[in-house]
């Protein structure tokens, strides 16, 4: 298996795949690697030449510089897993300094608003992080297809954007959520929960399902009320939102309108933070 954590090498390997017109097909992570990235390298490399995944804990996108010290790192494991689906895998596992240069900033975008949303607004910058390395790495990697989990639902729509607004040839691929056996979204965040919070956090599921069920003769406002009175009586969880927004720009519903809807929720569960969403129609 090819491992590279600089760019260099990496771009010169990719280049001979170039010449030779193989499909790259590219899996961005940030490590930690569970069912849900390996189910997004499979389908990589089901429908490309050669599959490239990046493993970096990028340093500009966590608002909290807790959240960033404590994010797994666990490159050796996560090189293992991904032998599992194929030995053909490139490694990019790049250093900070490798990729921002001494200069760990993030640029500053405008995704038409959809930054200003959920995450954006509970997470200052984190979007900017965000659009700064994706598009360092797609610059570095030029792969065909790129592939996202939808659990991060307003990511992938933003990734969507910084391709259309910097015309980046690459085509992003949505990809469905992978759910533990409890229903809860699988996330490298889920290591630091205790069997006993993961048993608690299928609440977060179940009552994204309810809220689902509720919005077939409810309004959007009725079931936001429902949500928030189902997390008030459980304590041990903090809520950051919830809320049921359009697909296409995130804003949030007030009517029902001829457009597709999906239910999102951010909380803490002792001190980590989870995210999910469910489509509502
Ligand atoms: O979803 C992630 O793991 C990260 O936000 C990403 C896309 C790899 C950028 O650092």
């Amino acid at each position: 298996m090819l491992i590279f954590n600089n760019k260099a090498g990496l771009t010169k390997v990719l280049s001979d795949y170039r010449n030779v017109k193989t499909t790259i097909g590219f899996v961005p992570t940030m490590g930690a690697l569970h069912a849900g990235h390996l189910s997004l390298l499979e389908r990589s490399v089901r429908e490309n030449g050669v599959t490239v995944i990046s493993i970096f804990v990028n340093p500009t996108q966590f608002n909290n510089p807790e959240d960033l010290e404590k994010y797994p790192r666990t490159l050796e494991a996560d090189v293992e897993k991904i032998k599992t689906v194929s030995d053909d895998i490139i490694v990019f596992a790049p250093t900070v300094n490798e990729m921002y240069d001494g200069n760990t900033i993030s640029a500053h975008f405008s995704f038409d608003g959809l930054e200003n949303q959920m995450e954006g607004a509970f997470r200052p910058g984190h979007f900017d992080g965000v659009g700064t390395i994706v598009k360092k790495l797609f610059e570095i990697v030029q792969p065909a297809n790129a592939y996202f989990g939808e659990k991060d639902f307003q990511q992938l729509q933003i990734v969507k954007k910084l391709v259309e607004k910097e015309k980046l040839p690459v085509h992003v691929v949505g990809c469905p959520i992978t759910r533990e056996e409890n229903g809860l979204a699988m996330s490298s965040r889920n290591q630091r929960l205790s069997t006993g919070e993961k048993d608690a956090a299928a609440f977060i599921y179940q009552t994204l399902k309810e809220a689902r069920q509720r919005f077939e003769n409810e309004s959007p406002a009725e079931v936001t009320a429902y949500v928030y009175d189902a997390f008030a009586a459980r304590p041990e969880f903090t809520m950051d939102y919830f809320e049921i927004a359009a697909e296409d720009d995130l804003k949030p519903a007030t009517v029902k309108e001829n457009r597709k809807y999906r239910a999102f929720v951010a909380v803490f569960l002792s001190n980590v933070r989870l995210i999910d969403n469910i489509s509502l129609n």
